[in-house]
Parts: C-alpha cells; sequence; structure tokens
C-alpha cells in the first residue's frame, strides 16, 4: 500500500515503546481511513480530470445500454477524443465481452487500478475484471456495493479523460445514486429505450430518478429501431425489399455496390414520441442489426467490425446531439454532495 508513514501530534508524553505499537487492527483501521481520504481527493479531481461524465440508464433489462454505452466510446475515441467506459453492472458484467477484453487483467499500482484498454485506445473498467468465477452470482449488500463502486471512481488511474461513459444494470438501484453522489461534475443521463411500450413506460422511471437526484437528462436514445439490412450488387443497381405491412423499401447501391436499408418491423418511433411527452431531447435511433448480436458475443463490436455501417452512422447521429447538448455553454455539471 503506498503512502507514507502518518504521525500523529498529539502533545502527550510518548508512551513507551511497546505500548505505542499499533495492533495489527489499530494499522489496518489506519491504512482503511488514509486510503480513503486519497480515494477522496481522487473523486474531487476528476471534476476537472474527466471532462464530461455520461451516465447510461434504462427502466427496463436487455435494452441495449452496454451495446449502447460501448458504442458512444468508440464513435467518441474514433473523433480522436480520450475516452473511457466504467461498468458498474456488478451482476451481469459484460463491457468486457462488447469490448474484446475478456481475458484481460487487470494492473495495481501504489493503491490504483489501471484499467484495461480496449478497442480505439478505450480505458475499460468493469466488476467482470474482479470476478473470479463468471458463473458464480455476485450477491453483494448494500454497504460492499457502495465501497466497490467508491472504489471504482476514486481508486482507478483514469488520468485526463475528455469523456467517461459510465455503464448500469437496469433499473434505478443502489448503483446510479452512488455514483450520483460520489462522481462530481456529471453531465447528465443517457437513457435508452426500445420501441416497445413496457420499455417507453419505464423509461418514464429512469427520467424521474434522474430529476429526483437533480441529474440533468441529456435524452433519449430509442435502440433496437427498426431492422437493418445490407447487400451488395453492382454499383447503381436499385433494390426492392418486401418490407413488413406489405410496404417496398426501394432503395439504390452505392458506388461501391453496397446497399442498406432500415425496416420498421417493430413499432419504431414511441422513444422519440415518450421523449417529446417528457419534454427531454431525443438523441436519436439505432437499428435492429444482427450484426450487434454477432459482434457482441464475438468480442468486436458492431462499429469496430464495420465503422462505416448504418449502425456506426446511427451512433455518429446519437454522438453528435450529445455533444452539442453537454458541450453548450448555458450547462452546468452538478454536484451532488
Ligand atoms: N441495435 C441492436 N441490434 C441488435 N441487437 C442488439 C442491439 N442492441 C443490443 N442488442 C443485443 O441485445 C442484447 C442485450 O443488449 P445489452 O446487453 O447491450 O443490453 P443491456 O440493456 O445492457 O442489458 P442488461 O439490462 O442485462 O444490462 C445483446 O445480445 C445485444 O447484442
Ligand atoms: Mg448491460
Amino acid at each position: 500500500m503506498a503512502g507514507g508513514p502518518v504521525s500523529f501530534h498529539s502533545g502527550q508524553v510518548p508512551p513507551k515503546k511497546d505500548e505505542n505499537a499499533a495492533t495489527s487492527e489499530q494499522t489496518a483501521q489506519m491504512e482503511q481511513a488514509y486510503a480513503q481520504m486519497r480515494r477522496k481527493m481522487r473523486m474531487e479531481m476528476m471534476d476537472k480530470s474527466i471532462k464530461h461524465k455520461i451516465m447510461v440508464l434504462s427502466g427496463k433489462g436487455g435494452v441495449g445500454k452496454s451495446t449502447v454505452s460501448a458504442g458512444l466510446a468508440l464513435t467518441l475515441a474514433r473523433r480522436g477524443m480520450s475516452v473511457g467506459i466504467m461498468d458498474i453492472d456488478i451482476t451481469g458484467p459484460n463491457i468486457p465481452k462488447m469490448m474484446g477484453l475478456e481475458d484481460a487483467e487487470l494492473h495495481v499500482e501504489e493503491g490504483q487500478i489501471f484499467p484495461a484498454i480496449g478497442p480505439e485506445g478505450i480505458k475499460v473498467i468493469s466488476m467482470a475484471f474482479l470476478i473470479e468465477d463468471p458463473d458464480k452470482p455476485v450477491i453483494w449488500r448494500g454497504p460492499i456495493k457502495l465501497g466497490a463502486i467508491q472504489q471504482f471512481i476514486g481508486d482507478v488511474a483514469w488520468g485526463n479523460l475528455d469523456a467517461l461513459i459510465i455503464d448500469f444494470p437496469p433499473g434505478t438501484s443502489d448503483e446510479p445514486l452512488t455514483v450520483s453522489q460520489n462522481l462530481p461534475g456529471i453531465d447528465g443521463v443517457v437513457i435508452v429505450t426500445t420501441p416497445q411500450e413496457v420499455a417507453l413506460l419505464d423509461s418514464r422511471k429512469s427520467i424521474n430518478f434522474a430529476k429526483t437526484v437533480s441529474l440533468p437528462v441529456i435524452g433519449v436514445v430509442e435502440n433496437m429501431s427498426g431492422y437493418s439490412l445490407s447487400g451488395t450488387a453492382p454499383p447503381g443497381s436499385p433494390i426492392t425489399i418486401n418490407g413488413p405491412g406489405g410496404k417496398n423499401v426501394e432503395v439504390n447501391s452505392n458506388s461501391e455496390g453496397r446497399w442498406e436499408a432500415v425496416l420498421d418491423v417493430f413499432k419504431s418511433g414511441g422513444g422519440e414520441v415518450a421523449a417529446r411527452d417528457l419534454e427531454v431531447p431525443f438523441l436519436g435511433r439505432i437499428p435492429f442489426d444482427p450484426g450487434v448480436v454477432r459482434g457482441g458475443d464475438d468480442g468486436v463490436h458492431r462499429i469496430v467490425a464495420d465503422p462505416d455501417g448504418v449502425t456506426a452512422k446511427s451512433f455518429v447521429g446519437v454522438v453528435d446531439n450529445i455533444m452539442e447538448i453537454v458541450e453548450s455553454t448555458d450547462r452546468t455539471p452538478v454536484n451532488i454532495r
């Protein structure tokens, strides 16, 4: 453990040497207090050292928070920004798999944890790195979870970052609350939803949560919105796809012979309506792309595998909107204490 010896000046006559010796319990307590102090100082510094901090939430599970978190991070990093992802999903951390970092080992030096480095130089820290048996469920009660999250924030050597994306488990339980209370200068919350009504309803809960803890809502992303198809044909060929509901979709292959289309399989657009109803910005749609599922399983995110595809382009639009909002000068990041 790093840090020099701690000296106390009580003005009292020092006790005899053997009485002075701290018990191992006292030493442990002292070290713990010291580590907590250092952690708190580092957390304070993160206000300045990490320019933008964005929390990714959803009311419902499986709507694509982790996919969107990784997608946002990759899109920002492809713009030359230095980016980190903090995976706070203690029960089901899956960012490492999506970023091809399943076998990564964390490096610890002087009490600081060094993040694993993913594609585009993204710094990744995840509970998954600390779990020995991924098949064993992690059951941590409140205070332990809280301590673990605080360590995740304050004990990680993030260095200077342009953006930190924070991925959460579904819902609005302890995790986002703990982060919002410990991490200074959070820009706000991005809410991920799918077009189904039940997911939309649940996203209202995330919006209400953000309002309750006074975090700005950056906006809503509608994921799995429409079905993305692509293929090749001789350059400039007209392609007709028999879409759902008897509707034909017409596209042309481009000069390289590539074509792509998005079909409205599910009722899409609900996220936009919900955002309007709830008076929060709508950030854009990401289509359902079979390549996203494959990429999640293979450890190569769709944006890495197909940087010019429909999904990557959709992320560019979402990131443009997010950056416009978080960089607008009339916004002041909040510190909740
Ligand atoms: N746009 C998309 N197109 C196709 N599949 C997608 C898309 N977004 C997410 N998925 C797939 O849906 C599944 C759930 O995605 P993901 O793990 O990102 O959701 P989550 O909200 O983080 O889940 P959890 O609530 O368990 O944390 C994954 O198999 C993922 O590959
Ligand atoms: Mg997830």
